[in-house]
């Protein structure tokens, strides 16, 4: 049996024995030891910083060439712990995160997050039958203690209400169903930022950024693309 299917044995095996909670952090315990402590102790002797392209110059262009992709940041273990994998290994978009929104933990942002891990396996872009959902936004509010935090999905039954989280449908593929989006009148004000890791695709991605962009002018879109940074 090769490495890969023996911890996918493991894995299985946890899954169906170990109430969810318990899953879930033994799941985050494992992450803990096999990928952030060796990664954090190896990125200080390896750097690689992302490939920027910005119009124009700023502080915005100097702190995104000093973000190292390979130091794991406190986000990425939040993250992680809630059951996101933005900041997991396999993927690693929380490491810039932290460096463009370093200084902001404290202001009352307005977030909206498209995709939030459905957990069915027959959707599109799903998180798989062991996957989180809504996992990010509840990593979103523990980061940004004042921040509002909204969320879109095309599956209704992930869609949940909880103290500073709110969330909606949305099919990212239909221009009406993002104009309806936009009509909630808790998203007309707009939003601080805006994550799009819901579906990829490029048509979906001009519809969204079209729609967004009207909503949301000069604010920042932040768009998931690959695996890692
Ligand atoms: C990769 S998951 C999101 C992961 C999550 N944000 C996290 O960090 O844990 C992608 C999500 O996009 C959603 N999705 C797929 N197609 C969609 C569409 N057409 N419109 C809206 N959401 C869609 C899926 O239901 C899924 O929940």
């Amino acid at each position: 049996m090769t490495g890969v299917r023996f911890i996918g044995s493991v894995r299985n095996f946890l899954w169906r024995t170990l109430p969810p909670t318990a899953y879930h952090h033994a799941r985050y315990s494992c992450r803990n030891c096999s990928f952030f402590l060796p990664q954090t102790i190896s990125a200080r002797f390896h750097a690689a910083t992302p490939e920027v392209h910005t119009f124009g110059s700023g502080d915005l262009n100097t702190r995104l060439h000093k973000a190292n992709v390979l130091a794991p940041t406190r986000m990425c273990r939040t993250m992680t712990r809630y059951g996101s994998d933005k900041g997991s290994g396999w993927h690693n978009y929380t490491t810039v995160y932290s460096t463009l929104f370093r200084g902001w933990h404290d202001r009352p942002l307005r977030i909206l997050e498209l995709g939030l891990g459905t957990n069915n396996p027959g959707l599109m872009s799903s998180m798989g039958s062991h996957g989180v959902p809504d996992a990010s936004l509840r990593g979103w509010r523990e980061i940004f203690p004042s921040a509002l935090i909204y969320g879109a999905d095309i599956d209704r039954d992930i869609l949940f209400q909880e103290e500073r989280i709110k969330t909606f449908y949305c099919d990212q593929l239909d221009a009406t169903a993002i104009k309806n989006l936009w009509s909630q009148p808790e998203l007309r004000d707009g939003m601080n930022v805006i994550i799009n890791d819901g579906l990829r695709t490029l048509r979906c991605e001009r519809l969204v950024s079209g729609g967004f962009a009207r909503q949301s002018p000069s604010r920042w879109v932040l768009y998931r693309r690959g695996h890692r940074l």
